[in-house]
């Protein structure tokens, strides 16, 4: 089993996006699947049209876990086979009760622990901003993928990124993989910035692999504005149907770089 995380210290970047179809790939491998939100808007769930399940039911956040009132199994949201979810209320509560109370370091670790046994995988999604949850996460990780926006302010925050774990004795040799994503509104931005992402990942994470960039597709919007993945097997009716397809075929040569 392993704890995959992506994550970096800008918004926006694609993160959600990234994680979210990575474990839908592995759950359709046949792969035990659980992905984690740590970010409070929850935003996973709108990847597969489950944003009802966000507030559908007040106690089956993570905290509850946390807190011990609820057991393993009460917070799980299954939204595909194989692939199961679990919602993150307030991470900032979450953070001051972990500075007030070490030992709920030991309870989130412990919980990660018994996950362990029946999942093949545990990915984590994170906000951009930080708390003490993300912290003792992040060194949880067995892997870590940062998400790169390819312009200037995403070559910004891939630096604060590296600043970050530094600043907070997180081990940078943890990221295993960048993931560079040309989602821009600039458009000579993307391949001038990729150049220069390869330097400075050369310089800061050079155990890291720079992984082939994800283009800016429209088809992505588009299909999360339905709540479809490029792994589910549907007729698309509004959108097109080759475009999906394309994604599919590209995400899983991608996602077949990925060791984890
Ligand atoms: N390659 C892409 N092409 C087109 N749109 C994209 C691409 N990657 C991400 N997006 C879109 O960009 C928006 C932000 O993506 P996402 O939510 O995954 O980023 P994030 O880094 O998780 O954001 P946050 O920091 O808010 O958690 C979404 O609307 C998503 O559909
Ligand atoms: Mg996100």
């Amino acid at each position: 089993m392993a704890v995959v995380s992506t994550f970096c210290k800008k918004g926006g970047v694609g993160k959600t996006t990234f994680i979210g179809y990575l474990g839908h790939y592995h759950a359709t491998q046949g792969k035990k699947v659980l992905i984690i939100s740590v970010d409070d808007q929850n935003s996973i769930f709108k990847i597969f049209g489950d944003d009802d399940k966000i507030f559908e039911s007040n106690d089956n956040y993570l905290e509850f876990l946390i807190a011990e009132h609820v057991d393993l199994g009460d917070i799980l949201i299954e939204v595909r086979e194989n692939l199961y979810l679990i919602k993150t209320l307030n991470t900032d509560k979450l953070s001051m009760k972990l500075t007030l109370e070490r030992s709920q370091e030991k309870v989130i670790k412990r919980i990660i622990e018994e996950y362990d046994k029946y999942f093949d995988f545990i990915f984590i999604d994170f906000p951009p901003s930080s708390s003490r949850l993300t912290e003792v996460l992040l060194e949880l990780s067995d892997t870590i993928l940062i998400v790169v926006g390819l312009d200037s302010l995403g070559l910004g925050g891939f630096f604060n990124t590296i600043q970050y774990f530094i600043d907070n004795d997180i081990n940078v040799g943890s990221i295993k993989y960048i993931v560079p994503n040309g989602y821009s509104k600039n458009r000579r931005a993307p391949k001038v910035s990729l150049e220069k992402l390869k330097d400075q990942s050369k310089e800061f994470t050079p155990q890291a692999i720079v992984l082939p960039a994800l283009a800016d597709k429209s088809i992505i919007k588009n299909l999360q504005a339905e709540g479809v993945s490029p792994f589910d097997v549907v007729k698309l009716e509004r959108y097109d149907q080759n475009a999906k397809d394309i994604l599919e075929k590209e995400l899983t040569e991608l996602f077949k770089l990925i060791e984890i």
